[in-house]
């Protein structure tokens, strides 16, 4: 009998033949990635993968390199469903199969409340319809692909810090009409398989243990068949979880869900056999779906594998390219003609521009299976277009956080790329003494290092890992600055001197998902041409701090993470940039955030770029009028620098092929036609939910209600620096002749279809994306937000003078507000307006029209 043949199993059969024990195991997972199997009764285990941006795979540290898509955020500036669904198809659930596993934690559609939210890049946007359309378009896609979609987190997840615990506090009307709208959407149009509740609670009860999200709306609402996971250690109970709709806790390690615990639970009559057998069936459906949908994987030799780097590239860079939002463009100083412009010398600055900024950091992080930075696909554009320009290059303000890793500096001792790790047990597992002889050996070819679920399962619980590799030799003698942060404590050593001591005193940190240390620095003179010796005393036993003297043990969630770079005075780094930009015809300045500014675990502080990077895109601009700024970040930054440059282009994080997409861009192969999934605010105090965007002793007030992203920048009359949906072409459209249809009434739902004409005005081919926002009529006694993202389309490739008419079609989710005393969905009648434009600009939404419901209705349901 093979894995899969579980797909013809009668699962009521199944349920049935299961003792009570196994259908407890099924209800939580084994590990940290699989579900429960047994082999009695023909059921195979799944694994899950996260997630979002890629397929990842089991492993956290010496992962298996994998293709990494632009961040949710770029995926909905692309504002093309059809793209997304195609990328999710063609190359997520690819990768996902590659990685042996039937199930993608993915994808993410929180809200932007705030873009400080440490995930904000994971998720697609601030508006809910926008949110809600990918999100579907990417689980219809990656579900015809035959991997599962597990849409998370599922509800109220908007920030990071203290997520186990705060309390999203809000409105119901704010919960339906923004928050769970990406979800319903999702669920209206694609039916993921599985949803993730969030850690957090939602109006004063943890989403795992929800009875009124997961068993009011989501089962008996909105009819999901789909199977409810937890979030990762997101179980805080046994009988409100399973009471309230929990289906798997995951993952399998340190679970609640334990023989003992469900059965005393069972017979304290705190929840019921029944109900525990409901719940495993739910997990059985999922995996029947898998095993249905991609059989190869569960029959397969379950080895993870890396995909062909060439295969897919062009799709990634295409997906990337087309999320790229030019934000300002004057004087046509984009897309770059050297020739033309009579370009001799261009300068690349920036932090950024050479490093590897590919995705936010935490969970959605992988190791990429190529990767192309800034640098490399501006300079291979250029050489496309003009091969005899000149090219140089300086950092001029450093805007990492940690010190960036060094696997491309350290070897082992016989050459190879990366170092050693000898793995010791101790002499017990309370001990703090290794053995002398090593447990294991491995060769690892990175310097961050995060034990997981991924070290040698024979060492004691207590171990020591020690790190020894050699730093290729330097050119000159010189003074080079290392970074050490450990989950666990940490020593360095250079040429057996101690350089680091994060052994004796620690200061606790938010490295590591929160467990690790903070980032600490030494310095040792590099000598030219010497092969200096790098080594690394590690235990996974966290050393005392001073506000905690607790030796705690990592349990399995040690890590340590060894950077480094070459001293440089910052007075020196910013001026030899700035001598570069003068001496220059033009300026490439790369700058923007990392996977340590944005992750999971925490949330940012500013929406300031990092460090000296705003003086240095002044100082470039004063310096040479023809400044181009590339920014990267997966939400929004200030750029108090806009009126002072020329042109800016924003690139988000993009996956692998980064460089291609932004070369594309710059050199004008591709016309951007990308458009903002937020709005960016010229300071941190005109966003939405400043001032109560902090939990209050665990209360989150959501006090803005309604009025998130743009809807409250046009209440309060706020400009902010871009509106959300704007973004240039290097071709210039006209929209005209607005005509609506009479809206049709029938079984319960409206439909309405508005029709644009779209003309390119300018003098080369480009897509434009049109934008639908509906206000509601003011019959009600409630408020509304002034106007409402309901529709968008794209006009694609439009050759110059040319036109087409693009249709935009209104459903009752384009008319509805939800209302809270009858807890209904209500369509007033009275007069609906709409207006029409390239962006939620007020001076962009050139055409308006309106159309009347003559007959209030209400729905409950999808
Ligand atoms: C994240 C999830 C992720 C899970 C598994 C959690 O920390 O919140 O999004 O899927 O870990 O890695």
């Amino acid at each position: 009998m093979r894995p899969s043949d579980f797909a013809k199993a009668s699962i009521p059969d199944v349920v049935e033949q299961l003792t009570t024990d196994e259908a407890i195991l099924l209800t939580a997972g084994v590990g940290f990635w699989h579900t429960h199997a047994v082999p009695r009764l023909g059921i195979p285990a799944i694994k899950v993968t996260d997630g979002p941006n890629g397929a990842r795979g089991n492993y956290f540290f010496m992962s298996t390199p994998a293709k990494c898509l632009p961040s949710a955020t770029a995926m909905a500036a692309t504002f093309d469903t059809a793209l997304i669904e195609r990328v999710s198809r063609e190359l997520l659930a690819e990768e996902v199969k590659l990685k042996a596993a039937s199930v993608l934690l993915g994808p993410t559609c929180n809200i932007q409340r705030n873009p400080l939210g440490g995930r904000s890049f994971e998720s697609y946007s601030e508006d809910p319809h926008l949110s809600g359309m990918i999100a579907a378009a990417y689980c219809k896609g990656i579900q015809e692909g035959g991997i599962g979609a597990c849409i998370k987190h599922f509800v109220g997840n908007d920030k990071e810090n203290d997520r186990f615990g705060y309390d999203s506090t809000m409105t119901e009307r704010a919960l339906r009409e923004i928050y769970l709208m990406p979800f319903m959407l999702a669920e209206k149009y694609a039916k993921p398989w599985a949803f993730m509740t969030a850690y957090n609670r939602v109006n004063g009860t943890h989403v795992s243990e929800n009875p009124h999200i997961i068993r009011d709306i989501l089962r008996n609402e909105w009819r999901s068949n789909a199977t409810v996971m937890s979030d990762w250690f997101g179980v805080y109970s046994i009988d409100h979880a399973i009471n309230a709709g929990l289906d798997l806790e995951m993952p399998g390690t340190n679970k609640w869900r334990t023989l003992n615990l469900m059965n005393r639970s069972i017979e304290s009559r705190k929840i019921t056999k029944r109900t525990v057998k409901e719940r495993a069936a739910k997990v059985l459906e999922l995996v029947q779906r898998c095993a249905a949908a991609a059989p190869e994987v569960l029959d397969g030799d379950l080895v993870e594998k890396t995909g062909d780097r060439q295969s897919g590239r062009e799709l990634m860079t295409k997906v990337a390219s087309e999320s790229i939002v030019l934000l300002k463009n004057e004087g046509a100083l984009l897309p770059l003609k050297p020739k033309e412009q009579g370009l001799k010398k261009i300068t690349i600055v920036g932090g950024n521009a050479k490093a590897t900024v590919l995705s936010g950091g935490g969970s959605a992080a992988l190791k990429p299976s190529f990767f192309v930075t800034p640098y490399e696909g501006i300079v291979s554009a250029l050489g496309d277009v003009a091969p005899d320009v000149e090219i140089t290059y300086s950092e001029g303000s450093r805007s990492y956080m940690q010190m960036p890793t060094l696997e491309n500096e350290i070897l082992t001792e016989d050459g190879q790329p990366g170092w050693m790790g000898y793995f010791y047990s101790h002499q017990d597992d309370d001990s703090m003494t290794p053995l002398d002889a090593v447990t294991a050996t491995r060769h690892i070819d990175e310097t961050r290092i995060f034990l997981s679920v991924d070290y040698p399962k024979e060492l004691t619980k207590r171990f020591t890992l020690r790190l020894r590799g050699v730093l290729k030799p330097r050119e000159k003698d010189t003074d080079f600055e290392f970074g050490l942060m450990s989950a666990g404590r940490a020593k360095l050593f250079i040429d057996d001197q101690l350089v680091i001591d994060n052994w004796t005193k620690q200061t606790r940190g938010q490295g590591f998902f929160n467990c690790g240390s903070t980032e600490e620095h030494g310095v040792f003179k590099l000598k030219a041409g010497v092969k200096h010796k790098v080594f690394i005393e590690f235990c996974n036993v966290r050393a005392p701090a001073d506000d905690d003297p607790v030796e705690a043990i990592m349990d399995a969630n040690g890590g340590v993470r060894l950077g480094g770079a070459e001293v440089q005075h910052p007075d020196e780094l910013m001026a030899t940039a700035v001598k570069l930009a003068e001496e220059a015809d033009a300026v490439i300045a790369v700058v923007g955030l990392n996977a340590d500014w944005e992750t999971e675990g925490y949330d940012r502080s500013t929406l300031a770029l990092p460090g000296r990077t705003d003086e240095l895109v002044r100082k470039v601009a004063a310096a040479n009028k023809r400044t181009i700024v590339v920014t990267q970040s997966g939400s929004s930054i200030t750029m108090p620098w806009a009126d002072e440059v020329p042109a800016i282009v924003h690139a988000w994080y993009l996956g692998n092929a980064t460089g291609d997409a932004i070369g594309q861009v710059l050199s004008g192969k591709v016309n951007p036609s990308g458009r903002l999934s937020l709005s960016f605010p010229k300071r941190l105090e005109d966003v939405p939910s400043h001032g109560h965007f902090h939990h209050e002793h665990g209360k989150l007030w959501y006090g803005e209600d309604l009025f998130v992203g743009y809807k409250h920048y046009h209440h309060r009359g706020i400009e902010p620096q871009w509106h959300f949906g704007h973004g240039l072409s290097y071709t210039t459209f006209e929209h005209s002749d607005l005509s609506i249809s009479e809206p049709k009434i029938a079984n319960g739902d409206v439909s309405v279809t508005a029709s644009v004409k779209v003309t390119n005005t300018g003098s080369i081919p480009g897509t434009e994306v049109v934008q639908l926002y509906v206000s509601l009529p003011t019959t009600s006694e409630l408020t509304h937000p002034p106007l409402m993202l309901k529709a968008f389309a794209k006009a694609f490739d439009l050759a110059p003078g040319k036109s087409v008419t693009v249709n935009l079609a209104l459903d009752k989710y384009a008319v509805s507000y939800w209302e809270d005393r009858i807890a209904r969905w209500v369509v007033e009648d009275g007069v609906y307006r709409i207006q029409v434009g390239s962006s939620s600009a007020p001076a962009a939404l050139k055409l308006s029209g309106s159309f009347k419901i003559p007959k209030r209705f209400e729905w409950n349901g999808l």
